[in-house]
């Protein structure tokens, strides 16, 4: 395959680096630096380690995903949006659920404190429902409609509000992108190889193939290549798949 459709595969592979602890992350950074995208930083790892987590990312010339999923009143998102800029992470989350305000506070602040400190604007997406959450869980915390329709809902409340994107399983790409233009971002976590039998709690799968062939920009990634025997022979593996998909759009 050319170089350059591996790059752009390359470029759109996210490794959700699901640790505890630094020395573990390090060593999945190590490994990985050049083979993916970008690194994406949770609530375990953040919240186990902190900061330092993002700087030696950024320290090896790597992008980094916060994946923090902020939801709180406007001025502590904004708040926080900043405190991220300045971490210089490359994309970040907030929750479409907070409302209009809180993103559309959140996304000026991220511009203004980027801006000021000649930082490049962070992509800044929003989640629109939990893939863990079906219509009836949906009914018990008090929403109407179908969880389709409530990630529409949302997704175009936290468009207009400012953020270039959603993360969104792999089941709703088709729906996001028949309402969007190829111009907004979807992220798709939950990915499994074709022929995986791994038995854990992702559900709603699809291979990474599939997904950049249906329209997905990034794909999120962790235990199919953390658990594989050789994980970086399934990091390629998987940027494989992404070239084949790309190719078919
Ligand atoms: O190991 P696995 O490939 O399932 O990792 C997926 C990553 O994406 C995890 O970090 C998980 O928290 C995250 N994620 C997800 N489903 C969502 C949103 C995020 O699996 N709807």
């Amino acid at each position: 395959m050319r170089n350059t459709l591996i790059e752009s595969a390359r470029n759109k592979l996210i490794f959700a680096l699901d640790a505890d602890n630094y020395k573990e992350a390090l060593s999945w950074i190590k490994l990985l630096s050049g083979h993916v995208g970008m690194f994406k930083v949770g609530k375990e790892l953040f919240t186990s380690v902190g900061p330092k987590i993002i700087e030696s990312i950024k320290e090896r010339g790597q992008k980094v995903f916060l994946d923090l999923k902020f939801h709180d009143i406007p001025n502590t998102v904004a708040r926080a949006a900043q405190a991220a800029v300045r971490l210089n992470v490359d994309m970040f989350n907030v929750h479409a659920s907070g409302g209009k305000q809180m993103i559309k506070e959140a996304v000026a602040a991220a511009r203004a404190c980027a801006d000021k400190i000649t930082a490049t604007r962070p992509i800044i997406l929003a989640v629109t429902v939990l893939t863990s959450l079906n219509d009836a869980d949906l009914a018990e915390i008090g929403f109407s409609g179908t969880t389709g329709e409530q990630v529409i809902h949302l997704a175009r409340l936290a468009k207009n509000a400012g953020v270039s994107g959603v993360v969104a399983s792999a089941q709703d790409i088709e729906l996001l992108r028949s309402n969007f233009d190829d111009k907004f971002i979807i992220v798709t976590p939950g990915i499994r190889s074709v022929g995986s039998t791994a038995k854990d709690d992702q559900k709603r799968t699809l291979s990474a193939y599939e997904a950049i062939k249906r329209g997905a920009d990034y794909i999120v990634v962790g235990r199919p290549i953390s658990t594989a025997p050789k994980p970086l022979e399934a990091c390629r593996q998987i940027v494989h798949e992404i070239a084949g998909g790309l190719t078919t759009r």
